[in-house]
């Protein structure tokens, strides 16, 4: 019996790029794709050199790639190199006045800084950091709001050589305590509070309270937003207003190794204690910039939004230093996709006239279920092109998008990558790729990505397997902080060098990868062995559903019964009828293997804080009623609490 993720999901529908599109894009047909990705796969490290060749180098590499002690990658080795001054110094010369970043806080409140503004505020800050004893090599926690200065902090630690380990502002004290153990950090970048939903978030309380017995935090630098009273302890706290008064405004950007760590940033392992990832300087910052030239097509005249926070992955890559070192303008939003209204995205867009838009499918499921009407409200035309990331994207979704948000006229880069990969490595090109729905589509330059059976072979069209990428990447993680072992046993067990991703995906008849969900979420149904995603877009193809997450339940005779937990769009009722209607459509979209043996509606489902659905809560409901796991990454409580029967914790 073969042990393969079987699929089922039929998608017919293809969208060409449009001839106007394609003839003003960086790569416009998918002739120059192919010849280009056989290029770049067949000597990619002919391929790195050149896109790191149009950094900034203090000093030139003398060997691309040094894979002599895998899975520890070494890029452009014996370069140095200074990420700051690519992002900012480096458009002096031709950019001085352009707006690097609008930022528009959650009361409406709107900043602009041109390039010179942010190299002056970069450069005052990274000299109060040193100042205040932060040193190359220091890990620095960020814990702010998303305001510009989360930005400026970030810049201003690569500057230096600080390693920076961004925490995302809605986590908790205990989030915070367990990122400063871990990476051992000795300086905390905050701020007194962030605006959300109309309500204050109060960071510097939560700092006060992880740090409290954390003696090796020497300085706390809070930035001040939302102005109500907070403590500040002698010797130990700093206001930033305070520790950039009078400070120079020039910092020599000093050139680093290669290698120097750049970031850690930790993600909640789906059990355990979160993982430390680490990237470095040169090689992350070539796949940033290289990513996001080509898959958001950056021109100068673009106004790009990616509404993701600065604590995840996206917000380094796709906010800051793939943007910045392109010399784009880069829109930055501090608050809630729903306030006041679900129209507060489609204003922003109209009122500064964006250009590349970069979201979530939970944020556009969210956006479907609140209804039509508020993206009707606004004017939409500016938009050029679209963006997806962080789950697959259910085709029902991707067709709403391009038809409400895209105006049928933008195309959509449903972008497959993670924290671990540093940038996108599976990503159609906008101007080449012909799209259909629910695909991350082709692998990027230079990327070999393939799916693996179990024994290691290379899986045929639309037979499941392992997402797999077999050559190193310049924006790979390095490692595990502090735990190499880790690192080796996690990603790198399975088969011999080959990166495993951890995604189930199958590729199509066209090469497209489809991932169909993460392994550890996988079905076994009677022996078939199917992934959440096929069976979840199913549901969502119907029209009174918004959202759907299927797990897999102890069965004596299935092995695995199938069960569906999901929400309706606003104004729908869920009853007996339509369970048996959605368990029809699941028939007649996959197969009678996968209808669900149980729907269960619920007002929403259990998500991670970057919007991803627990499928394991979920698991352990449908197995046990309760929940006994971790749930500490879990965005809202009460939506457990209501899928257990209100039962609390
Ligand atoms: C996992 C990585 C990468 C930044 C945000 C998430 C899933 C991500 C896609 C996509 C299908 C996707 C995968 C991946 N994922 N993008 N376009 N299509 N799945 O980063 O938290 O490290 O999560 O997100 O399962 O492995 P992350």
């Amino acid at each position: 019996m073969s042990q393969n993720i079987e699929s089922h999901q039929v998608e017919n529908r293809v969208f060409p790029p449009s001839s106007e599109f394609s003839a003003k894009a960086h790569i416009g047909s998918m002739e120059e794709y192919e010849r280009r990705y056989r290029e770049s796969v067949a000597d990619p490290e002919a391929y790195w050199a050149d896109m790191a060749g149009k950094l900034h180098w203090q000093q030139p590499w003398n060997q691309v790639l040094d894979w002599s002690n895998p899975p520890f990658a070494k890029w452009f080795v014996g370069g140095r190199i200074n990420v700051c001054e690519n992002c900012v110094d480096r458009h002096l010369e031709s950019r001085a006045d352009k707006t690097a970043i609008i930022w528009e806080g959650e009361p409406g409140d709107v900043r602009r800084l041109s390039y010179r503004e942010l190299h002056t505020a970069v450069c005052r800050f990274a000299n109060a950091l040193k100042d205040q004893g932060v040193a190359s090599g220091d890990r620095v926690i960020i814990y702010m709001p998303m305001v510009p200065e989360a930005a400026v902090a970030m810049l201003a630690c690569a500057r230096i050589g600080a390693v920076h380990s961004v925490v995302f502002g809605g986590f908790s004290a205990d989030s915070i305590r367990d990122r400063i153990q871990d990476s051992g950090a000795t300086a905390v970048i905050t701020a007194d509070g962030g605006w959300r939903r109309g309500s204050v978030v109060p960071l510097k309380d939560n700092v006060d309270e992880a740090i409290a017995d954390e003696p090796g935090v020497k300085r706390v630098i809070v930035f001040r937003r939302t102005e109500q009273d907070i403590s500040m302890r002698d010797g130990r706290d700093v206001w930033w207003h305070d520790a950039v008064a009078g400070v120079d405004d020039q910092c020599p950007a000093e050139g680093f190794d290669s290698e120097h760590p750049l970031y850690i940033l930790y993600t909640s392992g789906s059990t355990g204690k979160p993982k430390g990832i680490l990237h470095t300087s040169a090689g992350y910052l070539t796949g940033a910039a290289t990513t996001f030239h080509d898959i958001f097509d950056i021109r100068e005249d673009d106004i790009y939004w990616c509404t993701a926070d600065v604590g995840w992955v996206t917000g380094h890559s796709y906010i800051v230093y793939g943007p910045l070192a392109n010399g784009a303008t880069v829109l930055m939003y501090e608050g809630a996709p729903n306030h006041p209204d679900f129209g507060r995205f489609w204003k922003m867009v109209q009122d500064h006239k964006v250009t590349l838009f970069y979201t979530a499918p939970t944020a556009i499921r969210a956006f479907i279920k609140a209804g039509d009407q508020f993206p009707e409200g606004y004017d939409l035309s500016s938009l050029r092109l679209l963006g997806s990331v962080g789950e697959p994207i259910n085709p029902e979704a991707w067709m709403w998008y391009h038809k409400v948000i895209g105006g049928e006229r933008c195309p959509i880069v449903d972008t497959w990558w993670q924290t671990e990969t540093g940038a996108i490595l599976i990503s159609p090109l906008p101007g080449a790729t012909p799209l259909k729905p629910g695909t991350a589509t082709r692998p990027f330059f230079g990327i070999d990505a393939a799916i693996l059976d179990e024994e290691g072979n290379e899986c045929g069209p639309n037979e499941g397997g392992r997402l797999v990428i077999r050559k190193p990447w310049p924006s790979m993680l390095r490692t595990l902080w502090g735990d190499d072992q880790r690192f080796i046993d996690t990603y790198w067990n399975t088969y011999e060098n080959i990166y495993v991703a951890g995604d189930g995906a199958r590729t199509d008849e066209d090469g497209y990868f489809w991932i169909v969900g993460r392994l550890d979420d996988v079905l076994n149904v009677s022996g078939h062995r199917l992934g959440t995603a096929e069976v979840e877009s199913a549901l969502v193809s119907h029209k009174a559903v918004a959202e759907a997450a299927v797990v897999g339940r102890p069965d004596d005779i299935k092995g695995q019964a199938v069960v569906a937990f999901v929400t309706l769009k606003s104004g729908i009722e869920g009853d007996d009828d339509l369970k048996q209607e959605l368990r029809k459509h699941v028939g007649k979209a996959i197969g009678a293997i996968a209808k669900p043996d149980d729907v269960v509606f619920a007002a929403g489902l259990p998500k991670t804080r970057s919007g991803k659905i627990m499928r394991r809560l979920l698991k352990e409901i449908s197995a046990s009623g309760t929940i006994s796991g971790d749930t500490t990454t879990l965005e809202d409580f009460s939506v457990v609490a209501a899928l257990q029967g209100g039962k609390e914790e």
